[in-house]
């Protein structure tokens, strides 16, 4: 990386749970922070620190109380919920800890889906990425007839069919042993060289943290360094 860019800036962020009628629960109290173009950062902190729900609101599958988040210098919760919604399947990819693959579908199917939303279904590309992940010769299988390794490198390639500018990836490697949570992680940066991406991974999985760009750690609903 040679000069940090901004992609997103978090502003004074807040979100908190209802508990009973009278009382919520407060998650993330003022967040703040940067995510630059093109590196890979990775969110750690206990669980319960709140970063799964930080992650969502800036993949806007979740909104804030207050506080901002500009993308590209766009407000994006100011935006109406449709154009919101466009937003989010044309710059933004998702990858959890389980992958979400719909059983009756192949390989390739499933990647095709997030296309097939915003519109432009490419089976072409949609093999190509899955060869990228290395999984040619697994195009035509069901979840069912994946392990779980080569199942989440389906999750991935789903996630890159639109090209997003910015993948969030909830715990990727969580689910499975160390030997394909490291391809997972190499896959990863592999990925970025090739198509310049922004990563942002919530992760357990401290070896990774390690070896991304930069660790942003979550303490109680607030960044801490
Ligand atoms: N939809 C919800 N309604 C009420 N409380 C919630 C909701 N989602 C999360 N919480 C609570 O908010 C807090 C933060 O949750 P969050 O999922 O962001 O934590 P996390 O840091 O991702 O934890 P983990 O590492 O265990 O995944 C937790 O105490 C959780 O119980
Ligand atoms: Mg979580």
């Amino acid at each position: 990386m040679t000069e940090k860019e901004v992609l997103i800036e978090v502003k004074e962020l807040r979100k908190s749970y209802p508990v009973t009628k009278e009382s919520s629960l407060e998650v993330l109290k003022g967040i703040n922070l940067n995510i630059y173009r093109q590196e890979i950062a990775a969110i750690v902190g206990k669980s319960g620190a709140g970063k799964s729900t930080l992650l969502h609101i800036l993949g806007t599958l979740d909104r804030p109380d207050s506080g901002d988040v500009l993308f590209e210098e766009e407000n994006i919760f100011k935006k109406r919920e449709k154009q919101i919604s466009e937003f989010r399947s044309r710059k933004i990819g998702f990858i959890f800890q389980f992958h979400h693959l719909l059983p009756e579908f192949t390989a390739v199917e499933n990647v095709l889906i997030p296309s097939m939303i915003s519109g432009m279904p490419d089976r072409n590309k949609a093999e190509q990425i899955l060869e990228e992940v290395g999984l040619r010769d697994r195009i035509n299988h069901k979840p069912s007839e994946l392990s779980g390794g080569e199942a989440q490198r389906v999750a991935i390639a789903r996630a890159l069919i639109n090209s997003p500018k910015l993948v969030l990836a909830d715990e990727p490697t969580g689910n499975l042993d160390s030997e394909n949570a490291d391809s997972v992680i190499e896959l990863i940066f592999s990925l970025r060289e090739k198509y310049n991406q922004t990563f942002v991974i919530v992760t357990h999985n401290e070896e990774f943290a390690k070896k991304c760009d930069r660790i942003i750690n979550i303490h109680d609903g607030m960044v801490v360094d």
